[in-house]
């Protein structure tokens, strides 16, 4: 019943979660799967960010987001998928903006995500992308708590 499997990934724990599930389910369907995301932090280990230019601090925000994406798509590869992955720079962006459009443009029928990212609010229900992408979204969203164990 679902083909195409949009998976938006930051590197968090619940966005694992996400993927997991999503992986599964791209298994079990035979769907395709396209893992997105929006690259928006410097890396931890780039030196003082104030001695970059935006240009050196674009690329490595961009690099780093290749790395995650890459990583992500050879887990996949290990359980026999082959997944597609866009990936977008945007440092004032708003990663749901992105996925909503995503979603629309290249036709996906489901959205798997984690609950929560990066930021991890524990006092909040939902993150705030995975808040709007709920709201905004024309496409079913399957939203993914952090599993403890799996
Ligand atoms: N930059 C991003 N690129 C792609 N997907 C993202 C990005 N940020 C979040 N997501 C997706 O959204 C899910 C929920 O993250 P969200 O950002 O809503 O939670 P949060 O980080 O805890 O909250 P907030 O960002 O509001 O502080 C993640 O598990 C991931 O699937
Ligand atoms: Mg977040």
């Amino acid at each position: 019943m679902f083909k195409r499997i949009l998976v938006p990934v930051d590197g968090s724990k619940p966005s694992n979660s996400g993927l997991r599930a999503a992986t599964r389910l791209a298994r079990e369907q035979g769907a395709r799967l396209r893992l997105v995301h929006l690259a928006q932090q410097v890396p931890v280990k780039a030196p003082k960010s104030t001695d970059l230019t935006v240009g050196e601090l674009y690329e490595r925000i961009e690099a780093a987001g290749e790395r995650l994406l890459e990583r992500h798509a050879r887990y996949c590869r290990t359980l026999g998928l082959k997944p597609e992955t866009a990936l977008y720079v945007g440092l004032g962006g708003r990663a749901s903006e992105m996925i909503v459009d995503e979603a629309a443009k290249w036709r996906a029928d489901l959205i798997v995500m984690g609950t929560h990212g990066r930021r991890g609010l524990g006092r909040l229900a939902l993150g705030s992308n995975a808040e709007q992408v709920v709201r905004h979204s024309t496409v079913p969203v399957l939203l993914v708590r952090l599993a403890h164990r799996s």
